[in-house]
C-alpha cells in the first residue's frame, strides 16, 4: 500500500470533477487524500461540495491583486501550506503564469473536455460539431507552459452522434471526465504516473503521445 498522496484542488465552478474525485477516494483503499480545495471564487459551487466532505477549502479572489504575477504568488503560498504531492485543476478558468507552471512542473495535472491537441480553449463541444468530427472526447495531461498543451496522460474517445447537441455531447463527455481524471490521479499517487524529459511515464514506460487510450 503506497503512502498517501496529498492532492490540492483548484477549481472556479461546479466542481463535478471534484465530486468525482471526492467519491473515488473512498473506495478501495484510495491512497489519494484530498488535503485542500481552493477556489478563485467564494462563491463557486465546487467548494461547497468540499465543505460537504469535510475538506478544507480556501477562496482566493484575483480581483483582488494586481495582475497574475502577484495573484499566482498568492496562489502558491496558499496551496503550499499544505504541502501537497499533487495539484488538480479541475474547472480553474485562470491562464497561469509561467513561474506558478515551473513551480509545479511534474505535480500540475489538468482535465480538458476535447481530444487535444484538438480544441484548446474554450467551446470544444460546439467546434468538434462544426467540424464535423465523428469522435471527441476528454484529456487528462500534465500542465507546461502552453495552454492546453502539456504531454497528455490519458483521453476517453466518445462517439459523436447525429442528433448530438453541445450540450448532448458536453454531458456524456463530462461522463468520461469524471471516469479518467480520478484513474490519473491514482496513477500518480500510487507512483505510476511521472512527468519524464519526452513526455509522461505510466508504469516507466513512455506513453504515446496521445496519452493511454479508452475508447467508449
Ligand atoms: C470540465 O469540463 C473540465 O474539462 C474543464 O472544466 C470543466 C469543469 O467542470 N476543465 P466541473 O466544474 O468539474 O463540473
Amino acid at each position: 500500500m503506497p503512502a498517501t498522496c496529498d492532492v490540492v484542488v483548484l477549481l472556479s465552478g461546479t466542481g463535478s470533477n471534484l465530486q468525482a474525485l471526492i467519491d473515488s477516494t473512498r473506495t478501495g483503499n484510495s491512497p489519494v487524500r484530498i488535503a485542500a480545495v481552493i477556489s478563485n471564487r467564494a462563491d463557486a459551487y465546487g467548494l461547497q461540495r468540499a465543505r460537504d466532505a469535510g475538506i478544507e477549502t480556501r477562496s482566493l479572489d484575483h480581483k483582488a491583486f494586481e495582475g497574475r504575477e502577484a495573484f499566482d504568488a498568492a496562489l502558491i503560498e496558499l496551496i503550499d501550506a499544505f504541502n501537497p504531492k499533487l495539484v488538480v485543476l479541475a474547472g480553474f478558468m485562470r491562464i497561469l503564469s509561467a513561474d506558478f507552471v515551473r513551480h509545479y512542473a511534474g505535480r500540475l495535472l489538468n482535465i480538458h473536455p476535447s481530444l487535444l491537441p484538438k480544441y484548446k480553449g474554450l467551446h470544444t463541444h460546439q467546434r468538434a460539431l462544426e467540424t464535423g468530427d465523428t469522435e471527441h472526447g476528454c484529456s487528462v495531461h500534465f500542465v507546461t507552459e502552453e495552454l492546453d498543451g502539456g504531454p497528455l496522460v490519458v483521453q476517453a474517445v466518445i462517439p459523436v452522434e447525429l442528433q448530438d447537441s453541445p450540450q448532448s455531447l458536453a454531458q456524456r463527455v463530462h461522463t468520461q471526465e469524471h471516469l479518467i481524471y480520478p484513474m490519473a490521479v491514482r496513477w500518480f499517487a500510487e507512483g505510476r504516473l511521472s512527468l519524464g524529459e519526452d513526455g509522461a511515464l505510466l508504469d516507466g514506460k513512455l506513453l504515446a503521445p496521445s496519452g493511454h487510450l479508452i475508447r467508449i
